[in-house]
This record gives structure tokens, sequence and C-alpha cells, in this order.
């Protein structure tokens, strides 16, 4: 089978890091054998905004018709489109119409990367973060009452659905029984949230009757946070609702030091729509232009959508284990971009990471 993958660059640094992920795609697929058919769009950009007002075409979906998986850089350009434009006119919508309701972020602490936790090394901090993507506490669901008067009431809506919740769930408890510990830590609030959240706790129980080797620990989000601080090595796999997965998978990377590095994937686990493949960080103005933003994330991402499209069997597995491997290389030995301590461009770091792929 030949993967019909769309490469979506976007903005500012997105066009940067894009042909490296692009370039150690390519030297990965010819080493391990894997069939990579390369879709390159120029649209979702704040450049084809300028040109025609919006951020994609109307016909958007069907030009995506056939294709397996979305990679995207980053998109985001506030000096001439606002950010809510350029986000909720782009990447949401894929979230949102190809049902992307897992964002799965691993949080790996790297040899040669300074931690910002005191006395942390590499093997203390390595676990997954599944974050809710679809529902929760992010809906627009509500109103305004008495608006501008000293009457004013303002109510927002929180939605979860028994298919909803028990998706992600399930979802969790899989990729913890394959981990090294199966250990599961389940994100809540049902000492505050005292509707929903007992309800998410529920679900929680309900769906892991299914997997009795897969040891559950329920914390509240505040002590929760405290934790990926203060005692990463406790964490597997964490799962949290829409609110409090946005939370985490932000913490989380912090504490790992450059945002550079962390990838992520937003994923439709049915495959019955294009599952999408990015860096956490934005495009990055600051510091665009200039051939100098670490293109980490940009690869890891690249291996998180072998490994997916793949079902991390055989030669897609191999070429997951292959671009970390190579990733870790390059941190420790060099090139290194300048926000790991180094002085190499994007470029020198993205060819040597494809060279130690090509060598296997
Ligand atoms: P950002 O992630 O673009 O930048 C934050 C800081 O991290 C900056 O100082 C930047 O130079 C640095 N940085 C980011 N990526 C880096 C890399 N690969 N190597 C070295 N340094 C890196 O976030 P910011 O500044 O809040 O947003 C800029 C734009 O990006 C906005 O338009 C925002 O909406 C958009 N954005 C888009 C996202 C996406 O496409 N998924 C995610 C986050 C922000
Ligand atoms: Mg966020």
């Amino acid at each position: 089978k030949t993967f019909r993958i769309a490469a979506i660059a976007g903005d500012g640094i997105g066009k940067e890091v894009m042909p490296e992920g692009l370039r150690v795609l390519d030297a990965a697929a010819r080493r391990y054998g894997i069939g990579l058919d390369i879709v390159e769009i120029e649209w979702a950009s704040c450049d084809y905004y300028a040109a025609h007002g919006q951020m994609m075409p109307d016909d958007w979906k069907q030009q995506l018709q056939g294709v397996d998986a979305i990679f995207f850089g980053a998109v985001g350009w506030p000096a001439t489109v606002p950010d809510h434009v350029s986000l909720w006119g782009s990447l949401l919508k894929f979230r949102r119409e190809f049902d992307q309701y897992i964002n799965l972020r691993p949080v790996r602490l790297f040899d040669g990367v300074p931690c910002p936790l005191a006395g942390r090394k590499p093997g203390d901090i390595d676990y997954l973060v599944v974050r809710e993507n679809t529902e929760g506490e992010y809906t627009s669901l509500g109103g305004i009452m008495y608006e501008g008067t000293d009457r004013e009431i303002v109510i927002q809506e929180s939605v979860y659905s028994r298919h909803g919740a028990d998706r992600v769930l399930k979802y969790a408890y899989e990729l913890a029984n394959r981990s090294r510990r199966k250990r599961l830590t389940v994100a809540t609030k049902s000492n505050g949230i005292a509707i929903s959240m007992p309800w998410w706790d529920k679900r929680a129980e309900a769906v892991g009757q299914d997997y009795p080797d897969v040891s559950v620990d329920k914390q509240h989000i505040d002590i929760l946070s405290a934790r990926f601080v203060l005692q990463p090595d406790r964490f597997d796999v964490v799962v949290a609702s829409n609110l409090f997965g946005d939370i985490l998978s932000d913490l989380g990377p912090a504490t790992t030091g450059t945002i550079g590095l962390a990838p992520s994937a937003n994923l439709n686990p049915d495959r019955k729509f294009p599952s999408l493949f990015e860096p956490v960080h934005g495009s990055a103005p600051d510091i665009h232009g200039q051939n100098i933003a670490n293109p980490v994330a940009m690869i890891w991402s690249a291996a998180l959508m072998l490994d997916f499209l793949t079902e991390s069997q055989g030669a897609g597995r191999a070429a997951h284990d292959a671009i970390v491997q190579a990733i870790e290389a390059a941190i420790v030995q060099g090139p290194r971009t300048r926000d790991l301590g180094g002085q190499a461009s994007t470029t020198e770091m993205g060819k040597a990471i494809a060279e130690r792929v090509a060598q296997g």
C-alpha cells in the first residue's frame, strides 16, 4: 500500500521545518520500504488568506479526499491575520470535521537537553498525554443575559457524551496496556465539579473492566499538575478531558526543555478520516526566515505518522524507532540548533537526522 500524505507547511517557521520533516520522511520511507505519495499544499496559510480572504478553499475537503494523513507545519501570522481567524479557519476545522478525537502528546526528556526540573535525568520523564479533542468543556453552548448591567449572568455548558468519553478512555487503556508499567492516570476534578467529573470517573471505571492488567490512578487535576513537576517519574499514560488535557499537554512538554522538540498527533483512530501530525509549537514569527528553528518537533511528528499509518507494525514501527534514535543521537552528538545550545541551522540539523535514518 502507498500512503497518500498532504503536506501543509502553513506560516513562518512551518515553512522552514516542513522541508526537514519531508527529508527525514523520505529517508525513512526508502530505508524501510514504505510507499509514500506526498502532496504539497499551499493553502491553510496566511499567505493564502492574503490572496483569497479565507484560510482554505471552499472545496478543501474534496481536495483532501483519499488522503491518509495530514502532515502539518504551523499556522499563524498575527501581524496580518488575527490568531483566532487563522486557527479556527484551518487547524480546528481539520480536528472537528475529521473527528480527530484523540490528541496525543509524548512527553520525554532527552539526553543532552537541560531539564527545567532540578535533578531530573532522561528516563525520569517519559509518558504520554491523551487529551479528548472534540467535546467536554470546549463548546459554544451558553450565553450572556442582562449584558452590560449589574445583573449580568454568563453561562457556558460542558458537554460529555458516553460515546465521546468511552472512546478516548478506551484508547488510553489500550495504550497503557501496551506500555512498560501498564499504568493509567485519569485526570479528574470530581471533588469540585460535582456532576460531570464523578460521571467521568464512573466511565473510566466502566471502560477499565476490560483491562484488568492496567493499574488505574485517579487524580484531581490540581495535584496532578503539581506532580507533573514534582514527581514526573510516576506517569506512564495520562488521560484527560479537553480542557484538562489542553493544560497538561503544554505543561508536560514544558518540563522537558525547548518547545522545538515536542510533537503531537490528532488522531481519528477509526481511520474513517485522515489524522493530523504536527509540532506543538506555532509559527514563531520572532525567529522565522533565519533558518535557525529546531526541526525536531516536525521530524518526530513524522515518526508518529509512520507509526500510526502502519498500525505500529513491521516497517512503520522500525522507521518510527529509527527516527527517534536518530533524533536522540543528533541531540547528544550534534549538530544542534541554537535552542539546544548549538550553532547549526535548521537544514543542517535536518540533514544530519536524515543521514542517520538512511544508514539505519
Ligand atoms: P510559538 O510556538 O510560535 O513560539 C513560542 C516561542 O518558542 C517563540 O519564542 C519561538 O521563537 C520559540 N519556538 C517555537 N518553535 C520553535 C522551534 N522549532 N525552534 C526554536 N524555537 C522555537 O508560539 P506563539 O509565539 O505564541 O505563536 C506564534 C503564532 O503561532 C501565532 O499566530 C499562534 O496562533 C500560532 N500557533 C500555531 C499553532 C499551530 O499551528 N498548531 C500552535 C501555537 C501557536
Ligand atoms: Mg494548548
